[in-house]
């Protein structure tokens, strides 16, 4: 995501930015030792577990395991995207986002501009046209909520935008960049014609795209702008740049599939609707939703097609579905849909319904007790073979251990899962009944690097890791970068290295080890990751022994590594006295 900024950029934002200021200045800090601690913003508590480290420049919450850079507290706490939460903290620090990253040129302001003066076109071109008006009263539209959404109609003409906006070459070519035009064998022409016209906006509330509906029954019913710079559909959400606006963090969320059910439901005082815009729920625009609210509920047709759209929905939804989140499926009967159902039976009954809801955990094992006879063994037998995996892709945490005990309580039989066996270490971070991660040698030595990088000072010699791979050690290969990493940039804090790692495969790992508890002063904390290491190198150099044959074939090797063996023992035991 970072990819339209320079990772020097986002660097020095952290380094000219504290964590501490951009947290107090929205919720009060008090300083105990060397940390600031609070009660925490993002879960319901009274006596504080919410930590921030300038040290780390990052903060974290014992109790719902939040945690992050100033970006990320950004994010989380104002409901900031990524590029928002870095212009936000970079307006503070007094920093101008650079306009280009190196990968990825920014999207031309020129194009944000002409998708406006789109939008403002269309909607004179409403009021001159009085059967378009007609339509929208026919379904019961307000003038009020067309004006909210900045409804308005393209013209039924082949050139009627070209001739107002594509005056010149520059112009043509943008209108043509934003996805306005069609082209033909005769060259480019309107791509909207007499269609009322629906406005998308991004995160910002600049227009990105058009979704244009056809007023007779002739012709695809909607036509969509295409995927340009601008406009992603699988990253965006329509409706969600208004209800935001409306409140910050909102209670719910109502996910439905039309434009024009987003607006009936904000003219019956659901101001809080978004649409996927007849493309199943992506993974980001759960990510997107959840940084918005707590609550998503999914409103979806009755028929097969919303059950299946709603399904897709649980999938991108339950690796998302953190403690304290929660969604829920409302399935209305055949024929209807959110637009026509508000308007049949009120905003009191509609609420009624939506408190009806079906739990995210009830939807997921009915779709599978439908179909699967669990009265006998094979049956039960599908069922995990077919749930599990996908309550294991959902986020350790008392949510997915649910999920575990009502399978293995429909399975009737004990699941070996992860989440079990993580379950008994009794060392390790303590987070609400949370499994603990077992502290082997290379997780400790990992977090101590992600805490400290300077730590990485200590290790004179790294080079009896190289070409190790992580099917000779567990973990090595992130180890390995972590050291080369932390070699070039030692004063980088624990936060920059998380930003900058953003797009790592293993940077959840590491934010979790970001967070673990780490005893005892500088020195011991040193002392204890020097000493993980050797255990790395112990464990290793004792593989390789095993797999020596013996001291008579191979004498040499074998010395050699017996040596080495010696050597990492005396070190290990003198630090234990
Ligand atoms: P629907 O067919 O449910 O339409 O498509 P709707 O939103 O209820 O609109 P009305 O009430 O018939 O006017 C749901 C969504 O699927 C996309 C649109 O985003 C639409 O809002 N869609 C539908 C298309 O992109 N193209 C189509 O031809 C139809
Ligand atoms: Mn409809």
């Amino acid at each position: 995501m970072s990819g339209l900024i320079p990772d020097s950029f986002i660097e020095e934002l952290l380094a000219r930015s504290d964590v501490v200021d951009v947290i107090e200045r929205r919720v009060p800090l008090k300083r105990v030792g060397h940390e600031f601690q609070a009660c925490c913003p993002f879960h319901n508590e009274k006596t504080p577990s919410f930590t921030v480290s300038p040290k780390k420049q990052f903060y974290h919450c014992f109790g719902c395991g939040a945690h992050g850079s100033a970006i990320g507290f950004l994010m989380q706490y104002e409901g900031l995207e990524f590029l928002d939460a870095v212009e936000e903290l970079a307006r503070s620090a007094g920093l101008q986002v650079p306009k280009s990253g190196p990968q990825q040129p920014r999207p031309d302001t020129g194009l944000y501009d002409m998708l406006a003066a789109c939008a403002r076109f269309y909607s004179e071109q409403l009021k001159n046209k009085p059967t378009a008006v007609e339509y929208l009263k026919s379904r019961g539209l307000s003038g009020e909520i067309c004006r909210d959404f900045e409804i308005g109609y393209a013209p039924a003409g082949w050139d009627t935008l070209i001739k107002k906006l594509g005056t010149d070459d520059k112009k043509l070519a943008l209108l043509k960049q934003a996805g306005m035009l069609s082209e033909g064998k005769k060259g480019v022409y309107d791509k909207f014609r007499d269609r009322i016209m629906f406005p998308i906006h991004d995160r910002r509330g600049r227009v990105i795209a058009f979704g244009g509906r056809a007023m007779s029954d002739d012709g695809p019913k909607y036509l969509n702008s295409p995927e340009t710079d601008l406009y992603h559909k699988s990253r965006e959400l329509y409706g969600l740049y208004l209800a935001r606006q409306r409140s910050g963090r909102l209670d719910e969320i109502i996910v439905v599939e039309g434009y024009m059910d987003v607006v009936a439901l904000a003219q019956f005082g659901f101001k809080y609707a978004v649409a996927t815009s007849g493309t199943a729920t992506t993974a980001l625009q759960v990510e997107m939703l959840f940084r918005a609210t707590d609550t998503v509920i999914y409103c979806f047709d009755g028929d097969a097609a919303g059950r299946k759209a709603a399904w897709r929905a649980l999938e991108a939804t339950l690796p998302r579905m953190r403690e304290g989140l929660q969604a829920r499926f409302l399935f209305l009967p055949e024929g209807e849909d959110p637009d026509s159902m508000v308007r049949k039976h009120g905003a009191d009954e509609f609420t009624q319904l939506l408190g009806t809801a079906t739990p995210l955990s009830e939807f997921f094992f009915e779709h599978f007790t439908e179909s699967i006879d669990i009265s006998n063994l094979d049956g039960r037998a599908k069922l995990v073979q077919q749930a599990q995996p996908y309550v294991e892709s959902m986020p350790e945490g008392v949510f997915r251990d649910m999920m575990t005990e009502r399978l293995e309580t429909l399975a009737q039989h004990r699941l070996q899962t992860r989440t079990r066996q993580q379950r008994t270490p009794p060392d390790g971070l303590q987070n609400r009944g949370k499994p603990a991660q077992q502290r082997t040698p290379m997780r400790t030595a990992l977090a101590h690097l992600v805490q400290n990088p300077s730590l990485v000072e200590k290790l004179d010699d790294t080079s009896d890791f190289d070409g190790l791979v992580n099917d000779d050690i567990q973990g090595v290969e992130i180890f390995r970068e972590l050291v080369d990493f932390c070699a070039k940039r030692p004063n980088i804090t624990t936060a920059q290295l998380i930003e900058l790692w953003h797009e790592h495969p293993a940077t959840p790992h590491l934010q979790k080890l970001a967070v673990w508890t780490l005893h005892g002063g500088e020195e011991e904390q040193a002392q204890e990751f020097v000493d993980a290491v050797n255990r790395i190198r112990l464990g290793w150099v004792e593989m390789l022994l095993s797999r020596v044959s013996n001291v008579i074939e191979q004498p040499k090797e074998y010395r050699a590594l017996q040596q080495r063996q010696q050597e990492l023992k005396k070190q290990l035991e003198g630090q234990q006295d």
